[in-house]
This record gives structure tokens, sequence and C-alpha cells, in this order.
């Protein structure tokens, strides 16, 4: 798999694609330089959870090297919030006098988040930036929902985010014993860009905001396999998909492969005299993978969080071990597992690192560096 990656690598030729896209309409698409990155460093950080699989009412809040967190409560008694497999967060960093707002993934359908929004008192005009993990329907259900809702209210100059190319292919599931396949959605960029927003594809690392960075296509490099989850189709139909060119020997074209996730980045700041927080809403990657990729585009080598979506639920037991094992090398201040990081995945990190897990459900805001 790794020589097919490398294959992948050397087919993929961003000026080539930007032909393509060009040639099919994808008029405000861009594709990101390649040009090294300068990391800004911010002064604190929120992170409001809109939308994960739990919610707590008895949650207390809690606190780890300075990392803090407090439940998030419905702002109407007789409505809860709503909580469903996927992720949605609210990123809020502070630079100086400048606030950003950010919204990374937008969970499984619009009813959660926009509900949601409305019951944690969320102002979307206030929302400059949009990022998206990855492109499992978990991640992007509630996106055009969402937009549908508040693209009005937000500034008329708005950019998304993408990892990259294969965010747009037409994914499956596999169900039942007999592996048959279940329809996971298709990301159709049209459907983005018809509500006025700026696609990047963000292959490469990139700054966004001034504030938040991405760390591009992340690299395979530790004892860490993408655990089997969805098939992926590369191909066009009907104007919808993924550029199989982008990637892949045209003869692949059409065939459904397992998913590796070659697009899926994560988002990061560096947090001033802490060192980086490093979100990753899947890792499919992982996580270990996530965080090295961030240390390297960064040139930052102190990580003070880990954040989001560990994707170790499946972990058989000793890769579990394993992987928890090698996060410890990396000496985090504090661990923020969420969605599909697995129970088995907090229990194993607070045996191996006891004091530096933080939990939240749904609705919980966590602080750094105020
Ligand atoms: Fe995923
Ligand atoms: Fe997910």
């Amino acid at each position: 798999m790794a020589g097919d990656i490398k294959r992948r690598d050397v087919l993929k030729a961003s000026a080539a694609f930007a032909a393509a896209a060009a040639a099919g309409g994808f008029s405000c698409l861009e594709v990101a330089s390649a040009a090294p990155i300068e990391v800004p460093t911010i002064d604190k950080l929120s992170v409001r959870v809109l939308v994960d699989s739990a919610s707590d009412i008895f949650f207390k809040p809690q606190e780890v090297s300075g990392v803090r967190t407090e439940p998030g409560r419905s702002a109407d008694g007789k409505r809860p919030l709503h909580s469903e497999w996927g992720l949605s967060l609210l990123l809020e960093p502070q630079r100086g006098d400048d606030k950003r707002t950010l919204l990374l993934d937008y969970g499984w359908t619009p009813e959660a988040i926009n509900g949601n929004m409305e019951l944690l008192r969320v102002d979307a005009s206030k929302i400059d930036t949009l990022i998206l993990s990855h492109g499992h329907f978990d991640h992007w259900g509630g996106m055009l929902g969402f937009l549908d809702k508040h693209r009005d209210a937000m500034p008329a100059d708005l950019t998304m985010y993408c990892g990259g190319e294969d965010n747009f292919c037409h994914r499956f599931n596999r169900a039942g014993a007999t592996g048959e396949l279940s329809d996971f959605g298709v990301l159709d960029r049209r459907e983005i860009m018809a509500r006025r927003i700026k696609l990047v594809l963000a292959e490469t690392p990139v700054v966004i905001a001034g504030q938040a960075f991405t760390t591009g296509k992340i690299k395979r490099s530790g004892i860490e396999r993408v655990l089997p989850n969805t098939m992926v189709e590369f191909a066009m139909k009907d104007g919808a998909g993924c550029n199989a060119s982008h990637y892949l020997r045209a003869e692949m074209e059409g065939k459904i492969v397992p998913d590796e996730h070659i697009h899926e980045h994560a988002t990061c700041f560096n947090l001033k005299d802490k060192g980086l927080v490093v979100i990753s809403s899947c890792g499919h990657v992982g996580i270990v993978n996530s965080v090295r990729q961030a240390q390297e585009v960064s040139g930052i080598q102190k990580i003070h969080a880990i954040m989001g979506g560990f994707h170790l639920g499946p972990a058989p037991a000793d890769y579990l071990t394993q992987v928890v094992a090698e996060i410890g090398k990396l000496n985090p201040d504090v661990l923020i597992p969420m969605h599909c990081s697995g129970l088995n995945f907090t229990q194993e990190a607070q045996k191996q690192m006891p004091g530096k897990v933080l939990t939240t459900t749904t609705g919980s805001r966590i602080t750094f560096g105020a």
C-alpha cells in the first residue's frame, strides 16, 4: 500500500488537477500552493463541541495543565442538545485583539448542528472560515443544511478548506457478514460552491485566518494503519465524485477500493508558551502520524494538546496499547478524546497517562491559554 500511495504522489499534479477542475467548471476551487508556511502563534483558544455522540447533564468542569472544560447546557429547559454519531467543533482562537471563529466539520445531520447552535446561543454570523477534515458523511452530512440556514448571515467572502480531492469521492459502508455495500454519500462540490463558498483543496499545509494551520496530507511513518472502514469509488459521475487521475492510474477509475483517506488533514494551532494543539477529527491515518505531521510542517516539537476523533474504537487490544504508548512518547500535556476515539482508548490512555485525559460531551467548552 505504501507503494501505491507513493505512485499516487508521483501522479498527483496540482497544475494538472487545476486544469481538470477548470474544465469541469469548478471556477471557485483553488489548490493550495506548496510553499512552506510560517505558523502563527495564538494567545488563547476556545473550542465548543457542537455535535458529538454523548450528552451528560452531570458533567463537571475539569482542568488539566491549564486546559479547562466546562459543560454546555441547552438555553431552553424543554429542549435538549441533540447528540449523534459525528463531530462538529466551533474553534475560536485569539491573537492579540484579533478574534476569529472557524467551524470544523458539520456532524451527520443538519438538525443536530442547527438545533445545538441555537440552544448553545452560537451566533453563526461570526463564523468567518469553514474547514472540512475528511469526506465521511458523519462530518459533512449537516453541512448543506447548515449553510442553507445560515449562509446569508455569514460573511460574503467565505472560504472552506478541504484536505484534498478524495473528499468528493463516493463512499460506501460494508454492511453485514456478506460485505454488501451501502451508500455513504458523495459530497458534490458544486453544491458547496453554489452557496457562494470558495473551496480550497489544502493537500499541502496552509495557514487559516492568520491563526490556525492545517497539516496537509499526512505521511504514514509509524506503526499505525488505517483500520478497516469505508470503501471509496474514484470516479466522476454526472459531475459529482472525484477525479481519479489526481491520485491513481487511469485504469483504476471506477473501481471501488478500501478507503485510505489520502485527503484527511488535521487542524492545528500554536499556543503561546504551550506548544501545538492538534485536532484530528477522525484520525483514520493515525493520530500519531497526524501529530508528527503537525510537528514537521510547523517546526514546533512541543505538543500541548491532542484532541478530537482518534478512530481507535475498533482497534484490537494489542494495537491500541501500542498506539497509546506511541502517543505517550509525544509527551502531550493533555489528551481530549472525542467521537470515534472509543471508550477503550480513554481507559487505556488513563492507565498509561494518568492525569492527562480530559473528557467532553456535546455542548462542552474547552479553553486553552485563557
Ligand atoms: Fe471518518
Ligand atoms: Fe467520524
